[in-house]
């Protein structure tokens, strides 16, 4: 992607650390670490240090909104992190799908050790604490709200607003620290911010909407060429580029401006809003990384 016209994302060094500082004093307290992620966009929407900041701690990750990913990737990314030393499960906290195998899987498999040395000991009732991390906007709030059965408040992530830390009771001998403390993205990562970008995790504002929804018409294109042409009923080959598909699809939609020139800026919004709600299908924007390295940054 060519992202000369890129925005710099503002973020704050001092809440960073603050973040850091907490996740680290709070690891002590708890068996095992729950990463929520965005199935479409898995390493994109990892915080860069998470794997550094939750060393040595069993680890599952959540690939959450597979409701809205590419199956087949999901599998491979479900892969790709086993392969690199962490379970791995494709939930969906808006309907709840999948989300009845997290507490099993954690007991059996993440946490299959301490449950062993534990049954041992005869202290299989002892309570089994989880962490859970992730950047804003992946669903921490959906999966606590659905594992905990009732609506918590809402607090809003940003950095600046206080909020103290919760544990959650998730049944009778589990239980989540929802941590506080926002969780930056990869935001020095420009392709990363971008897909970030694509699924609304962080502000339009990083790039202009019709720059923004040109690079996805670009990606779907290449990638998904069989969504575009079905949602759209727009024709396409290799020649064209982001600007002429907006085009396309505004010309499609009748979005017309006085002269009748196309208004690319009402298209731009239509594509994103569509394909942030699953109207243009599953679809995920990055797949594993080749070479398998474990995902330390
Ligand atoms: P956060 O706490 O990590 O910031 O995320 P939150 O749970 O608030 O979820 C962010 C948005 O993602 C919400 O949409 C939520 O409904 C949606 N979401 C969460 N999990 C899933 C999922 O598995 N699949 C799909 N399709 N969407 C999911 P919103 O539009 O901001 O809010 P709302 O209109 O749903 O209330």
């Amino acid at each position: 992607m060519d992202n000369t016209e890129m925005r710099q994302i503002q973020w704050f060094p001092g809440h960073m650390a603050k973040t850091r500082r907490l996740i680290a004093a709070n690891l002590k307290l708890v068996d095992a670490v729950t990463e929520i992620v965005d199935a479409r966009a898995p390493l994109s929407s990892r915080n860069p240090e998470m794997d550094s900041m939750t060393k040595g701690k069993p680890r599952i990750v959540l690939l959450n909104k597979s409701d809205l990913a590419d199956e087949n990737a999901t599998g491979m990314w479900i892969n790709y992190f086993k392969n690199n030393g962490a379970e791995a499960l494709a939930v969906d906290c808006k309907s709840g799908k999948g989300l009845k195998n997290l507490l099993p899987t954690i007991k059996k498999s993440v946490l299959r050790e301490l449950m062993e040395k534990r049954e041992r000991s005869g202290m299989v009732g002892a309570a089994v604490r989880l962490m859970i991390v992730g950047i804003p906007n992946v669903g921490k709030s959906s999966l606590i709200n659905r594992m905990a059965g009732s609506k918590r408040t809402k607090v809003e992530d940003r950095p600046g607003v206080t909020r103290t830390k919760q544990w959650v009771k998730l049944d009778n001998n589990t239980e989540l620290l929802d941590m506080p403390g926002v969780l930056w993205p990869k935001f020095e990562d420009q392709d990363a911010a971008i897909r970030l970008a694509f699924t609304g995790a962080i502000s339009d504002d990083i790039l202009d909407i019709e720059t923004l929804a040109m690079k996805l018409l670009s990606y779907l294109a290449e990638n998904y060429p069989q969504s575009l042409r079905e949602r759209y009923k727009i024709e396409f080959d290799d020649n064209d580029s982001g600007l002429s598909l907006l085009e396309k699809v505004g010309k499609k939609r009748g979005m017309m401006i006085s002269g009748g020139e196309i208004n690319t800026e009402r298209a731009a919004i239509t594509v994103l809003d569509e394909f942030r709600s699953g109207k243009l299908g599953r679809i995920t924007l990055e797949l594993p990384p080749k070479k398998e390295h474990v995902c330390q940054e």
